[in-house]
């Protein structure tokens, strides 16, 4: 793109955990695709957010690849967007550390996302005190190429408003509008649900369909699928409604007719599982084939990853560089000069 960029900007990420599934897809990157012409984009890969295995960096640096893999393979285009990885930009780290003055420990400590995730962590080993407060380095990356849209997944809105909270403060402390308050936007799809039924699709659950998964995975996925439980029989009425393989259809199945007609007999009892799972397997691997397809073509060109990734991160740590003289300006501690 220009270097003259006048489009707004976002900035959203994941941490870098491994491939992208369904739930991401409809939760966030298809919002991304779609903004990604309007906005000049920043997508972050969150490294410094290593989360449970910061003894495994091995992990990181290859969940950091695959990330990237998916964004290319879904149709983020490295021209127009910067592809960043945060460590990459360690401007984030002193960002952190100074934002993380004017928030006090009360409001981390009822951030509900982050309450639930350290519930579950304890119940593993203890929690890190990174792992505290990496809201806050969340707060950074947003502010940092000062941000105005957030298109991110539901369970992350208490972050953006906490952002704006941070935002709001250094404006106001420092008497200048150097940080503008970022809006959130949430997916189509909120959250959704695991394959086995769970309310969240997620990799560490084993609940999850991949984006690069092949035609026969998904087949094999689709076909164990949790559906009604109260079903014993083809002959018996089933449940539409909360069943995670009618929710599928009507996340990714195109065809309106067929997922009607599939819902009617259903409800009649005039359908097996076998045939609704079926033409949901179907629906799925049409969907997934072109991903599939780009997928495996960036595979086997690793250096246009790598130089997407170069390219983005060199770019944001420009960016990053220049809101933090503004940053010290505003504070008043560039007193070297
Ligand atoms: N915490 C986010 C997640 O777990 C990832 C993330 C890191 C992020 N930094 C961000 C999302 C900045 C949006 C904006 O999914």
């Amino acid at each position: 793109m220009a270097p003259s960029e006048s489009r707004k900007r976002i900035l959203t990420g994941v941490r870098p955990t491994g491939a992208l599934h369904l739930g991401h897809y409809v939760g966030a990157l298809e919002n991304w695709i779609r903004l990604q012409r309007e906005y000049e984009c920043f997508f972050l890969i969150a490294d410094y957010q290593v989360s449970d295995y910061a003894d495994d960096f091995q992990r990181v640096r290859d969940s950091i690849f695959e990330v990237a893999l998916d964004w290319l393979a879904v149709g983020l285009d490295p021209e127009g967007s910067h592809f960043l990885i945060e460590s990459g930009v360690p401007e984030h780290a002193e960002l952190t550390q100074w934002l993380s003055w004017w928030v006090p420990l009360g409001m981390l400590e009822r951030n509900p996302t982050l309450k639930a995730e350290m519930a579950d962590l304890e119940l593993r080993h203890s929690v890190p005190v990174a792992f505290f407060n990496y809201p806050m380095m969340q707060v950074a990356n947003i502010l940092m190429p000062k941000a105005h849209l957030v298109p991110v997944g539901e369970d992350q809105l208490p972050h953006i408003e906490l952002t704006r909270e941070v935002a709001r403060r250094f404006n106001r402390i420092f008497e200048r509008d150097v940080f503008p308050e970022p809006e959130p936007l949430i997916g189509r799809i909120p959250r959704l649900v695991g394959t086995d039924g769970d309310a969240k699709m997620s990799k560490s659950k084993n609940n999850a369909i991949f984006l690069g998964d092949d035609a026969e995975t998904v087949m094999l996925k689709v076909r164990s699928m949790y559906t009604d439980p109260t079903r014993l029989r083809a002959t018996d009425p089933g449940h539409v409604e909360g069943n995670p393989v009618f929710m599928y259809h009507d996340a990714f199945n195109p065809n309106l007719d067929e997922v009607n007609d599939l819902k009617e007999r259903y409800v009649l009892g005039k359908v097996g599982d076998v045939e609704v799972k079926t033409k949901l397997a179907a629906a799925l691997n049409t969907f997934l084939a072109p991903i599939r397809e780009k997928r495996a073509y960036y595979e086997a060109h690793p250096n246009l990853v790598r130089e997407a990734l170069m390219a983005g991160t060199t770019h944001a740590r420009t960016v990053a560089q220049a809101t933090m003289l503004e940053v010290r300006d505003a504070m008043r501690i560039n007193y070297l000069g």
